[in-house]
C-alpha cells in the first residue's frame, strides 16, 4: 500500500480540480443544450434547469443618451444608492451613497423589514442630493432603476418576483413577490418622492453600462459589447437573443415588440444555476459538503463552484479533511482543537486565497501571515507549500468553468462569425477584478475550448466599472 502523505494527498487533489480540454468540450456544448432548453420553458419557479430570464431590455446603448437617473443597487451585502447624471458622449458623473446591510435583515421575517430599510436609504440620498425635487407633484418624480442581483422572473421592465434569495439572503416572506412593488410601496410610506421604473439584474446593468462607455468612443472599441458578466460574490450573466428565439415569452408581448421594430432582447442567463442535476459538472466531496451547508441546496450549482463566495470555503474544506487523514496540523490531535476559524464555515475570504496564490516570498512568508491573520492558524513551510498547489488548484477550476458560458454564448450566438469580427465582454466582480491571474486563466480555457486559440483571441474581456450604478439608470433610460 502506498503511504499517505501530505504531497500525495495534493497530487490527487490538484488532478481531480483539472479540468481538460474534453470536460470543456462537454460542459461547452451542454451549456449551449441548456441555453435551449432554458428559453423554451415557460415557467421559471421550479425549474432546476438555466433560468434564462426575458428582461424586457431590447437594445444595448450607444454612448449617446442622456439624463439623470437614480439607482439603487441591492448585491451582496451592500445596499449603494446613486444618482446618475449620463452625458451623452459615453461618460457619466456618479453621486452615491452605500451601506451595509444590517445581519439580522438577512434573514428577517417580513420582506418588509428589507425593503423599508432600502427606502429609507434612497430617502436619505434624496434629501441629500437632490432637495430641489422633494416635490409632492408625481410628474415630478425621480425615476430610479433597481438593481437586485438575485433571481427573479421577470415580466416587464419594471416588474419582477423573487424566484429564490442567493448570496446569504434568506427571507421567506419575499420568494414569489414583485420585488418593485415591494420597494415602491415603502418608499411610498415614507414619501419618499421616487418612482421605480425599472427592475435589472446586475449583470443586465454591467452589459448596459460597457456598452454605453465604448459606444460613442470608437477609437477604444475593439468590437460589439456582447456579454455581461459579474465574477464576485456570485457569478452570472446576460446577452443579446433574438426575440423570436425567446420560446417562452408571452406571444402577445413578442408580437408587440416586434411590430415596434424590436428584434433582440437582453436574457439574463442566472448562469449559476447551469447544470443544478450535475450531470457534467465536476462534484468533489468538498462540493458536496459546501452544497449541503449553503442556504439554497440543489441549486447555483455551478455559481458553488465558481464564485468568490465559495473559494475560500472550498479551501476550508479542504484543509479539514486533510487534518482528518492526519497529513497536515498535526500538532491539533482532534477537530475539536483545530483552530475555531478553521472550524467556521465561509470564515476563510477568498481575498486571503488571492494572496496566497501569488506569494513568492522567502518560505511563503506572507502566506503564513495570512492565514495567522485570518485563521489563527499556524503552519510549517511543507504545508504552506501544500496550501498554495491547492488555493492554485481551485482557482483554476473557477476560470476555467467561468470560461465555459463565455465560450457557449459566444458560439450559440455565432458572435465571432464575420471578417475580422471582434467582441467585447464586459465584466464586473471582485474575483475578476481583484484575483490575481483570474482573467487570463479565463483566457487559457478558452483557447482550450471548442472557441479554440482563434477565438479566443478575438474576444476582449474588459472590466466595466460601476455596472450596477450606471447601468440601472441605463435601463430606466430604456423604459423612456
Ligand atoms: C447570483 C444571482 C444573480 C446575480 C449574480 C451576480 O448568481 O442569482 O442574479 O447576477 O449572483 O451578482
Amino acid at each position: 500500500m502506498t503511504q499517505v502523505t501530505l504531497q500525495s494527498e495534493v497530487e490527487k487533489l490538484v488532478k481531480e480540480f483539472t479540468i481538460d480540454e474534453s470536460t470543456l468540450k462537454v460542459l461547452t456544448e451542454y451549456f449551449i443544450e441548456s441555453i435551449e432548453a432554458g428559453l423554451g420553458h415557460s415557467s421559471d419557479e421550479h425549474s432546476k434547469s438555466l433560468p434564462m430570464i426575458p428582461t424586457f431590455v431590447t437594445k444595448v446603448p450607444n454612448g449617446r443618451e442622456h439624463g439623470t437617473y437614480l439607482a439603487a443597487d441591492l448585491g451582496g451585502t451592500n445596499f449603494r444608492v446613486c444618482s446618475v447624471d449620463l452625458r451623452g458622449d459615453s461618460t457619466f458623473q456618479l453621486e452615491q451613497s452605500k451601506a451595509k446591510i444590517p445581519e439580522d435583515l438577512l434573514d428577517a421575517e417580513t420582506s418588509s423589514e428589507l425593503f423599508s430599510y432600502l427606502a429609507k436609504k434612497v430617502k436619505q440620498f434624496v434629501e441629500r442630493h437632490h432637495a430641489d425635487r422633494l416635490s409632492t407633484d408625481e410628474d415630478k418624480h425621480l425615476k430610479l432603476g433597481f438593481t437586485f442581483s438575485y433571481p427573479v422572473n421577470q415580466t416587464a421592465l419594471g416588474k419582477g418576483t423573487l424566484i429564490r434569495w442567493t448570496k446569504g439572503f434568506k427571507i421567506q416572506d419575499t420568494v414569489g413577490k414583485d420585488v418593485v412593488e415591494l420597494l415602491q410601496i415603502e418608499l411610498d410610506k415614507q414619501q419618499v418622492p421616487v418612482k421605480v421604473v425599472a427592475l435589472a439584474n446586475d449583470t443586465v446593468g454591467t452589459l448596459l453600462s460597457h456598452a454605453y462607455a465604448s459606444g460613442a468612443s470608437p477609437s477604444g472599441k475593439q468590437g460589439d459589447s456582447v456579454i455581461g458578466a459579474i465574477f464576485g460574490t456570485g457569478t452570472n450573466g446576460c446577452y443579446l437573443e433574438p426575440i423570436d428565439e425567446i420560446k417562452k415569452l408571452d406571444p402577445k408581448i413578442a408580437e408587440e415588440l416586434k411590430n415596434k421594430g424590436e428584434t433582440h432582447m437582453v436574457v439574463n442567463t442566472e448562469w449559476g444555476s447551469f447544470d443544478n442535476d450535475l450531470k457534467h459538472l465536476p462534484n468533489s466531496i468538498y462540493d458536496e459538503r459546501i452544497d449541503k451547508i449553503s442556504s439554497n441546496p440543489g441549486y447555483h450549482m455551478f455559481e458553488k463552484r465558481v464564485s468568490g463566495m465559495f473559494m475560500g470555503e472550498i479551501l476550508r474544506q479542504v484543509l479539514v479533511e486533510l487534518h482528518s487523514k492526519g497529513v497536515i496540523f498535526t500538532q491539533y490531535p482532534n477537530y475539536e482543537r483545530l483552530p475555531h476559524r478553521l472550524r467556521t464555515a465561509f470564515e476563510l475570504d477568498s481575498e486571503v486565497l488571492s494572496h496566497i496564490e501569488i506569494d513568492d516570498s522567502t518560505n511563503l512568508k506572507e502566506t503564513e501571515l495570512s492565514l495567522l491573520q485570518s485563521l489563527r492558524l499556524p503552519t510549517i513551510k511543507e504545508e504552506r507549500i501544500a496550501i498554495q498547489s491547492i488555493v492554485r488548484a481551485i482557482s483554476r477550476r473557477s476560470a476555467y468553468l467561468a470560461a465555459v458560458p463565455l465560450a457557449a454564448i459566444l458560439i450559440r450566438t455565432k458572435a465571432l462569425e464575420g471578417y475580422h469580427k471582434e467582441v467585447e465582454i464586459g465584466v464586473d466582480g471582485s474575483v475578476v477584478e481583484y484575483y490575481p491571474g483570474f482573467r487570463s486563466m479565463i483566457r487559457h480555457a478558452l483557447a482550450l475550448s471548442p472557441l479554440g486559440p482563434d477565438g479566443e483571441r478575438k474576444v476582449h474581456i474588459q472590466i466595466s466599472k460601476d455596472g450596477s450604478g450606471v447601468g440601472a439608470a441605463l435601463s430606466v433610460q430604456s423604459s423612456t
